[in-house]
């Protein structure tokens, strides 16, 4: 359904953004960095296009570390652990490349990744490995990816410069709804950066206009045969955020109120605006 609230896996349920789902997918460049201001729809993007490609992947979201207010080696190393564990499930074979990696253990059919002290894996030990495992392209997918700002005891950006000009199996593709924060931390126009100038392949996704934003609610009314006509109501309170749009689609199917529906969306978005301000410590 179009007013599912929650990220989309596949174009069935998805609106638009065609040219920026192909563009993702070209993987033009060793990474690709998925923009947009929250709720605009990235995850979805980024869950259709590894669907689509169907290349293996790990796909790791960091929103959960932005509350934490920082991530240590040990929080990565684990997010790490549990996406190399489901690849190793659908793919046996990778046992054979990860024995080889210094600091894993093998328990059976799963790996523990050693996170502590001097004893710890290295990330570029990883991604080597996926590298030589591929047969074609693997996905390295990083939601949220400023997150790493807050990252404690390691830089993975001289790891993904290495990646960038020698693992060419590899493709990284980061998401970021702080799209300021996330530039700062690759540094790419620093030239004290490992990652400077290097180009990356770059999708902004921004708000539906108010004609997209009508084709967007009329499509999903009309999925549920539900009649609605106050569409430029809603653009004008709402704007064209997608992930706002949904929220008021799913909201008004349960109460059949225009406008207890749009200020409940109003309400959420709002709780969502304070939520991020506390995070700055405002
Ligand atoms: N083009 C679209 N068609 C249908 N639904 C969409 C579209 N874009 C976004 N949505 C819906 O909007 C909501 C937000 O989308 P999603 O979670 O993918 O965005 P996001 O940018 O990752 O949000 P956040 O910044 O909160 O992580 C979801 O319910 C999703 O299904
Ligand atoms: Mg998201």
């Amino acid at each position: 359904m179009i007013f599912d609230p929650v990220p989309k896996e596949s174009r069935k349920d998805f609106f638009d953004r065609e040219e920026e789902i192909e563009k993702i997918k070209s993987l033009s460049s060793p990474i690709t960095l998925v923009l947009g201001l929250r709720r605009t729809g990235k995850s979805s993007v980024i869950r259709i296009t590894l669907s689509e490609l169907n290349f293996p992947y790990i796909y790791i979201d960091l929103r959960k570390f932005e509350e934490k207010g920082y991530m240590s080696y040990k929080d990565l190393i684990l997010e790490l652990q549990s996406e190399i564990n489901r690849l190793i499930k659908r793919f046996p074979n990778m046992m054979d490349f990860i024995k080889r990696v210094e600091k894993v253990k093998i328990m059976g059919n799963e790996v523990k990744l050693k996170w502590g002290g001097e004893d710890r894996v290295s990330v570029s030990s990883l991604l080597e490995l996926l590298n030589d495992w591929a047969d074609d392209r693997v996905i390295l997918c990083i939601d949220e990816a400023q997150e790493l700002l807050n990252l404690r005891g390691a830089n993975l950006l001289p790891t993904f410069a290495y990646l960038f000009d020698n693992l060419r199996n590899i493709k990284i593709i980061l998401s970021g709804s702080k799209m300021g924060l996330l530039y700062r931390y690759l540094g790419k126009d620093d030239p004290k950066s490992p990652l400077y100038g290097r180009a990356m392949n770059e999708i902004e996704l921004h708000s539906f206009d108010r004609e997209k934003s009508k084709e967007f609610l009329k499509l999903g009314f009309n999925e549920i045969n539900i009649n609605f006509s106050e569409y430029d109501v809603v653009y004008e309170n709402l704007g064209g955020v997608p992930g706002w749009l949904t929220y008021f689609g799913y909201y008004y199917r349960e109460k059949r109120d225009l406008n207890r529906a749009l200020s409940e969306t109003i309400d959420t978005a709002i709780g969502l605006i304070r939520e991020e301000f506390n995070f700055l410590g405002g």
